[in-house]
């Protein structure tokens, strides 16, 4: 859990400094008042990514982007399983021939660090409402939602990423080369063995994750439309050229199986990745799909199926992150409980209400009811500005 958040210079806050408590919090705050923003701060601190493709600049204040050295800071004291460690998050612009570049630091009591040294301090899932494009968007957003629970609690799997990216990366740049100077066998041998090497991994851990959260998608999924809806995750594998769905995806393939399949693919593509100038065998092109009743929920769901999927979506990695963590993650939710049905909004409350601790924003406190906020530390935010509020100095409906 999170004990206190220090922002400097984030988005709207130019400066706070926040004790939380454990257990419940609500934020309330009219629009535009930096409620979205207090969570995005938290969620960067934990994963070191947004929730959403945002560039880092946009993270620093617009008054702060102007100074000589601009830069934003979220700090946070976060009490784990080995006591208490303050964790910091710097992104601090650099000038570069091409105007200001921003980059992130990470630091950890204050010793400077790698930004993936701070992975898995602070699990956390976010609840907001464009999770809806997980299930409705394209590919990108669903890989991104694996990469981002996957990094939180497995190092391996983020270092592996990391290094396949940037094979990715440089492999794609040898291919655009060779279509100018022609094609060097020797060249690729290296960056294909890497790409097979970290690529594997990343498949192979993608797969085992989906096989932890299929089932689990499926039972709430079922348990919210009393049974009326069945889902179905489907792993369409890269590396393997497969569509996985159960029981396949409860039993991945060993990493030499995966490897050799990857292989010999990436070999099978080289004139096709050679004409096109881009790398399309690995990981970085997985897809994942949702069927609702056999159909796929992108194509043919409604908006409400698709929300609730991505709903039972979310639920599925907190119980993948508690699994492979072994602790409750912080909940962080984003005016979801306002959007829900009934149902869902019950389900919610009654697992936000066990959460060790849980941040729910809201524009209006008459959203809940009084027992609920009566469980409930509750803040107010004006401005980028946060304020502890009483119970018996708020507009209430219930
Ligand atoms: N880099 C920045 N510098 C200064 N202000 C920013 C920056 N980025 C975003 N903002 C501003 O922060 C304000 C608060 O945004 P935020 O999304 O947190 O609001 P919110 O309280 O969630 O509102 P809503 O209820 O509409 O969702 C917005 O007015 C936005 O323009
Ligand atoms: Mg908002």
């Amino acid at each position: 859990m999170i004990k206190r958040l220090e922002l400097t210079n984030f988005r709207n806050y130019i400066s706070l400094s926040l004790d939380l408590p454990p257990g419940l919090i609500i934020l309330q705050g009219d629009n535009a008042q930096g409620k979205t923003n207090f969570l995005e701060a938290i969620y960067l601190l934990a994963t070191t990514r947004s929730p959403f493709s945002k560039t880092d600049q946009e993270f620093v204040n617009w008054l702060a982007q102007d100074s000589p050295l601009p830069f934003a800071k979220i700090a946070g004291v976060i009490e784990g399983q080995d006591g208490s460690t303050r964790i910091e998050l710097v992104i601090a612009g650099e000038p570069s021939p091409s105007g200001v570049r921003y980059r992130k630091k990470a630091f950890i009591n204050g010793v400077p660090k790698r930004l993936i040294d701070i992975l898995g301090r602070l699990c956390c899932v976010l609840f907001s409402p464009s999770d809806i494009e997980i299930v409705s968007g394209p590919p990108e957003g669903r890989r991104r939602f694996l990469d981002i629970a996957l990094c939180q609690v497995d190092s391996k799997y983020c270092q592996a990423l990391a290094l396949y990216n940037k094979v990715v990366e440089r492999r794609n740049h040898l291919l655009k080369r060779a279509q100018e100077e022609g094609f060097n066998e020797e060249e690729f041998l290296f960056w294909d063995e890497s790409l097979v090497k970290y690529g594997s991994i990343v498949t192979k851990t993608r797969w085992e994750a989906l096989g932890t959260m299929a089932p689990e998608v499926r039972k709430t999924h079922m348990a919210l439309t009393e049974a009326e809806e069945s889902l179905q995750v489907l792993y369409i594998c890269s590396a393997l050229g497969e569509v996985i769905s159960d029981p396949g995806l409860a039993n991945p393939p060993s990493l030499e199986e995966i490897e050799k399949a990857m292989a010999q693919r990436l070999a099978q593509a080289r004139n096709k990745d050679l004409d096109q100038g881009v790398t399309t065998i690995g990981p970085h092109r997985d897809d994942v799909r949702f069927l609702l009743n056999g159909r796929d929920i992108s194509a043919y769901g409604s908006r409400g199926q698709q929300r609730s999927a991505a709903f039972s979506l979310r639920l599925a990695e907190m119980t993948f992150i508690e699994k492979a963590s072994g602790e409750s993650p912080l909940l962080l939710l984003d005016e979801v409980l306002s959007e829900l049905d009934q149902k869902r909004r019950e389900r919610l409350t009654e697992i936000v209400s066990q959460a060790p601790q849980a941040i729910i924003t809201t524009l209006e406190w008459g959203g809940f009811r009084k027992e609920f906020l009566a469980k409930a530390h509750l803040f107010t935010v004006t401005q980028g500005n946060v304020r502890a509020v009483s119970l018996s100095s708020i507009p209430t409906a219930a």
